[in-house]
């Protein structure tokens, strides 16, 4: 495996598959009460500059869980606010840490800590991408679907971080995805592309319903991602016709499951009797959030 996994893109196919595979395991361990202590003595630290409730849990339990430590950093309590260059803090902490988790606003800024530091360094979100949300998305879809090849995927919403991992997912998994945003809110150009020259299937529509039909996954997101909040009226506007609900749902074919990264805004993207029905998987690949990290850090960490 590379050094980083910043982009989903930073593991291969067989790498992908094996981790998954190891990911399953520690699942079963655990339910089992038999995890093994893989990472005793080594430490994990996370840099949070946006809020977070999943990645930092799942990321901390799952230091614990494996034998090592997780230290939470906010980014404005470290010298970085105060000016401290990222080239700095990375080497520093390089000479006390195993590996590192940063969750940061722009993509260029975890991109320079895995330039500098000498340890691998994990991408918990950007403005560009969330790739540790696809592995556990992928997870969801291998447990329920039992494989993801050829497995029909709608995209309803804003073409986010979320969406373009997604996308460029499409390339390792088999995934054929068609994601439906209003005009001006795509996914980013370039990763189409890519996803596109590297054999993903990809298509992209303005229409929802067009996305959503006989699609066997339903996948959404919120409307206003952590640095768009200067545009909630705008975007509450341009997206009101996205909102995947039991209308929507009834396009999709009969054995459709729904994904939502969380937080929910019920009643915006998706509606609460969505969320809390008999085709939501979101409580599953919540949970698995920790179970892919755990097979993550193992691959990444353990030396
Ligand atoms: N899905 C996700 O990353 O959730 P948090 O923002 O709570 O970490
Ligand atoms: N697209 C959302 C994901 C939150 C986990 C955001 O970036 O805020």
């Amino acid at each position: 495996m590379k050094k980083d996994f910043i982009s989903i893109l930073d593991i291969n196919e067989p790498e992908l598959e094996q981790l998954l595979s190891e990911a399953h395991e520690l699942k079963r361990q655990k339910r089992a009460g038999t995890t093994h202590l893989l990472l005793a003595g080594k430490t994990l630290a996370m840099i949070f500059e946006k809020s977070s409730t999943r990645t930092h849990i799942s990321f901390e339990v799952g230091m614990n869980e494996l034998g090592g430590h997780a230290l939470f950093l906010n980014a404005r309590d470290m010298q970085i606010r105060r000016g401290e260059e990222i080239r700095d803090t990375a080497r520093a902490a390089s000479r006390y840490v195993s590996g590192m988790m940063i969750r940061a606003y722009k993509h260029s800024t975890i991109e320079e800590y895995a330039k500098y530091a000498t340890i691998p360094v994990i991408n918990g979100l950007s403005d560009l991408e969330h790739p540790c949300q696809l592995l556990a998305d992928i997870m969801t879809m291998q447990e329920h679907f039992g494989s993801t090849d050829e497995l029909r995927v709608a995209w309803v919403g804003d073409g986010n971080n979320v969406c373009n991992s997604l996308i460029l997912s499409t390339v390792l998994t088999g995934l054929d995805v068609t994601v439906a945003t209003p005009k001006g809110y795509e996914p980013a150009a370039d990763l189409v592309a890519k996803a596109r020259a590297l054999g993903g299937k990809v298509a992209l529509v303005q229409d929802p319903e067009t996305a959503v039909k006989d699609a066997q996954v339903i996948v959404t997101d919120t409307w206003i991602s952590m640095g768009d909040e200067g545009e909630k009226e705008e975007r509450t506007n341009v997206f009101r016709n996205y909102t995947v609900d039991s209308d929507l749902m009834k396009l999709a074919s009969p054995d459709a499951r729904v994904l939502h990264c969380l937080p929910a805004h019920r009643g915006e993207e998706i509606t609460d009797e969505v969320m809390e029905g008999g085709q939501s998987l979101v409580w599953d690949e919540a949970e698995n959030r920790l179970h892919a990290q755990k097979a993550l850090l193992v691959r990444m960490l353990k030396k």
